[in-house]
């Protein structure tokens, strides 16, 4: 299928997710015939590049991160463009004018545009602004959509303000708020696994479900990102936008039909069912770390103090475990352990979902649990894990699993997250943005969090390569359990 022939408008051209992220997204969509040829990328940003040093950065980001060709290379390379504008500016837009009416008649684009916000969140407000003064924002000619990056806010007021000043320029429907873990085919592929199947979704409540665990580890400390993650930790990084989307995706009702309107109402829906965590949640239901040096796959590591772009003595937490729960009929009671951290000993994004024992234990005391693994990055796939006899005398039952794979899956083309969710936007699907009012209901919920950190709320401290602060053990042992430790989900396939 191919896209609405646009003009891509990237702000921020220069920053690190442009290279990383957006132009690789692009080039392989580009390479697998999803771009066609009517379609232009036009850079913007402070720095004075032209068309050709613009290209040829591009070029070189290309080069080292992506499988390239000469050939494909040279080909998307001439639909990248360049202007330096000063975004801040509304003045300087005038420049983007004459830009954008020449790309657009040179590649029959009909003025439909994809701006993208990949620039620091103060500028979100701004540029909306600084295109509606000269009438960039309208859909007289051809559609305008405009995608904003992580983080939406800083907390609700922020988020609220931020709506407030994107609505005067653009309407709901033209607003692509990216939350790239929905662009990950694995998440997409939870609600195909719930929703097509019959096994599953009569199980798939309170009365089956003893309780449910979502781990969102990375290995990776804070890069060269310092300065940005200390003003952001775990909570806003992490937690708040990518894992509270998971869990919604985990915790929805069925849609009534797949399109953007019914898929993002059910995710609302379980947004605003969240139980608002009261002082005890925060105090008892929490925990908050920052870890310290250790060693993660046998390689010394910092602790967060000592990262570049962390002030000494910084309080912000770069672990998060909490203990929630959804007030509805379908899940009343069933506790959601959500964790997420840096420098855990592996890069792993899982769900598991644990199902309630046997009324009665007829064979031995310690049944194996049934659960369900969905493994969502890397090793992708899913694993069932049920209790089988022993061989040999006796009836004593032992855990095996059947286990799916994605990786044998031959011959799937599966687009990266970024690859999926720009296309969608050219396509004008907005199931897998976040709405408004399911952001809103995350940053009420995640309020009491904050306020918890902002008045001194204990921090734990953590050994780097370690699954986090004792304290999260703890958490969820008051339920008598252990959090699973995710290495080696998958048995390869022999
Ligand atoms: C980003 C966060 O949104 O998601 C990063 O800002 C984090 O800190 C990243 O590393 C994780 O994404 P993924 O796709 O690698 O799991």
């Amino acid at each position: 299928m191919q896209t609405e022939n646009s003009c891509i408008v990237i702000f921020g051209a220069s920053g690190d997710l442009t290279h990383r992220k957006l132009i690789p997204a692009l080039y392989n969509l580009f390479k697998i015939g999803r771009l066609g040829e009517h379609f232009s990328v036009l850079g913007v940003a402070r720095s004075e590049l032209n068309d050709e040093t613009f290209r040829q950065k591009m070029r070189e980001a290309l080069i080292k991160n992506e499988d390239t060709t000469d050939e494909t290379l040279d080909e998307f390379c001439r639909h990248l463009y360049y202007q330096a504008v000063n975004t801040a500016d509304a003045a300087d837009y005038a420049k983007l004018v004459p830009r954008l009416a020449d790309l657009h008649h040179q590649y029959q684009t009909d003025g439909n545009t994809l701006y993208y916000m990949s620039t620091p969140p103060s500028l979100y407000g701004v540029i909306p602004e600084c295109l509606a003064a000269h009438g960039l924002n309208t859909e007289e000619n051809g559609w305008k959509r405009i995608i904003v990056e992580k983080p939406f806010g800083y907390d609700e007021k922020t988020a609220q303000v931020l709506d407030v000043q994107i609505h005067r320029f653009f309407e709901e429907h033209q607003i692509y708020r990216i939350d790239h873990y929905l662009g990950k085919e694995t998440v997409q592929n939870l609600l195909v696994l719930r929703f097509s199947n019959g096994w599953f979704e009569p199980l798939w409540n309170r009365n089956f479900i003893d309780y449910v665990e979502i781990t969102g580890a990375e290995s990776i400390g804070v890069e060269e990102r310092g300065g940005y993650y200390d003003g952001s930790g775990a909570m806003r990084d992490m937690f708040q936008n990518h894992l509270l989307q998971v869990l919604a995706m985990v915790a929805m009702e069925p849609p009534a039909i797949i399109n953007a309107d019914s898929m993002r109402d059910e995710v609302a829906k379980v947004m605003h069912c969240l139980r608002p965590l009261t002082q005890e949640d925060v105090e008892h239901n929490l925990v908050l770390g920052q870890y310290i040096a250790g060693d993660v796959n046998g390689e010394r590591v910092k602790g967060y103090l000592e990262e570049k772009g962390v002030p000494a003595d910084s309080r912000t937490e770069t672990y998060m475990a909490l203990r929630c729960e959804i007030e509805n009929w379908r899940w009343a009671g069933v506790p959601f352990y959500v964790r997420t951290g840096k420098r855990l000993p592996a890069r792993v994004t899982e769900i598991v979902i644990h199902f309630k024992t046997t009324p009665h234990p007829v064979f031995s005391q310690n049944a194996p649990e049934n659960k369900l693994i969905i493994r969502i990055q890397p090793d992708e796939g899913i694993s069932m894990r049920f209790g089988l006899k022993k061989p040999g005398a006796g009836f004593e039952a032992k855990e095996v699993s059947m286990d799916f794979r994605y990786a044998d899956l031959a011959g799937a083309q599966v687009l990266t997250a970024y690859e999926r969710l720009l296309l969608d936007a050219m396509k004008g699907d907005a199931t897998l943005f976040a709405r408004t009012d399911a952001v809103h209901a995350a940053w009420q919920f995640v309020q009491p969090i904050l306020d918890y950190k902002a008045n001194g709320g204990r921090i734990h401290e953590y050994e780097a390569g370690t699954w986090g602060p004792v304290a999260a053990d703890k958490l969820i042992a008051r339920q008598g359990k252990v959090w699973r430790k995710p290495s080696g989900l998958m048995k390869k396939k022999v």
